[in-house]
């Protein structure tokens, strides 16, 4: 059994949303060891679970966790900007005739504990080993080749609107005196001298905010988002689920841009008539609009601290809206 630790965040929340789907298919977009699709499919034996990685190490974990539940569980290879077609590619949903709608999506962004304490990885300041941070190795750019190849505006850049770093320009400069930079140890030591020392003594390890930006951008984690969510919405059928994790503001803000726009349709109407441009809402909020983890699991599991979840259900889509809305 392949060993990977990671403990689901805000599962009993999660459970509360996505359990009471109508029957069909959920859609696991971030398998990772396969935490939440197991308890998914633990409470809900008429379901079957499609499950996304990018990440070779985690699919095998979650193929192994996942098999006592024989073919309920399908574990795919892809990214989740790629959700449309890698479910229509699974054979499990068949999307005209409706026997097996997609009626729950999950996505638990970002990276997984076992990816940040595999030391050979590189995606962490406290382990020192090559510099790399892809999730799919097979991916073309490495942590290494950024530090080593973006110019200074772009580093900085990078700096302040991956991770809010105060001192982007500075680290970048320091960055790019020190080239070519290997390690992840070679990294956080030019990081922390870059960073005055009064700061270096405040909120956390000085190179963490650093890392966290290069990973970013190394899996472009970011630019998936919004495309990825709106093909999920695309997929699901009427009062599905779909529940989304973010853990830190970058994600949050794409993530609640794009279920604002699902859930007005593009309404160009003011915002207290009823509308008449002939929007499509596509979903609605499942209360309360964003959700963060009890301080119990706070406390128990530190991952959980920076958790927002939000959730929504999709609406059927009117035969108004199909014939081009109310006029
Ligand atoms: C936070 S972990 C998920 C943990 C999982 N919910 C569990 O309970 O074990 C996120 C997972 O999503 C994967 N991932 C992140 N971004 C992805 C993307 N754009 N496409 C596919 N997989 C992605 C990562 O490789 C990682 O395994």
């Amino acid at each position: 059994m392949t060993s990977f630790e990671h403990e689901p965040v805000m599962l009993d929340e999660i459970l509360d949303v996505l359990g009471t789907v109508p029957t069909g298919v959920y859609v696991d977009a971030t398998l990772g060891g396969a935490g939440h699709a197991t308890a998914l499919l633990e409470r809900r034996d008429d379901m079957s679970l499609i499950g996304i990685d990018r990440d070779p190490i985690a699919r095998q974990a979650a193929s192994e966790r996942l098999a006592r539940f024989g073919n309920r569980a399908t574990v795919v290879a892809g990214r989740f900007d790629q959700i449309a077609e890698l479910v229509a590619g699974s054979g499990l949903v068949a999307t005209e005739a409706g026997v097996a709608p997609v009626t729950g999506v999950l996505f638990d962004l970002g990276v997984s504990s076992p990816q940040l304490d595999a030391a050979e990885r590189g995606f962490s300041y406290r382990h020192d080993a090559a510099l790399d941070m892809r999730m799919n190795p097979e991916d073309p750019v490495s942590a290494a080749d950024i530090v080593n190849t973006w110019s200074h505006e772009d580093l900085t850049h990078l700096l302040r609107d991956g991770a809010d770093e105060r001192f982007a320009s500075r680290v970048a400069a320091r960055i790019i005196d020190n080239r070519p930079i290997a390690t992840t140890a070679e990294l956080a030591e030019i990081v922390v001298a870059a960073i005055p020392a009064a700061t270096r003594r405040t909120g956390g390890h000085p190179a963490k905010r650093t890392f966290q930006a290069l990973r970013i951008a190394v899996n472009e984690e970011l630019a998936q988002i919004p495309t990825a969510l709106r093909d999920a919405i695309d997929l699901l059928a009427p009062q599905g689920r779909g529940a989304v994790l973010s853990y830190h503001s970058g994600e949050d803000r794409l993530v609640k841009r794009a279920i604002a726009e699902a859930e007005s349709g593009g309404c160009t109407c003011p915002p207290r008539l009823p509308c008449a441009c002939g929007a499509q809402k596509l979903v609605t909020i499942v209360p309360p609009r964003q959700r963060t983890a009890s301080a119990d699991e706070q406390a128990r599991n530190p991952r959980s601290t920076s958790a927002r979840l939000r959730c929504f259900e999709r609406q059927a889509v009117t035969s108004d809206a199909t014939s081009g809305g109310a006029q």
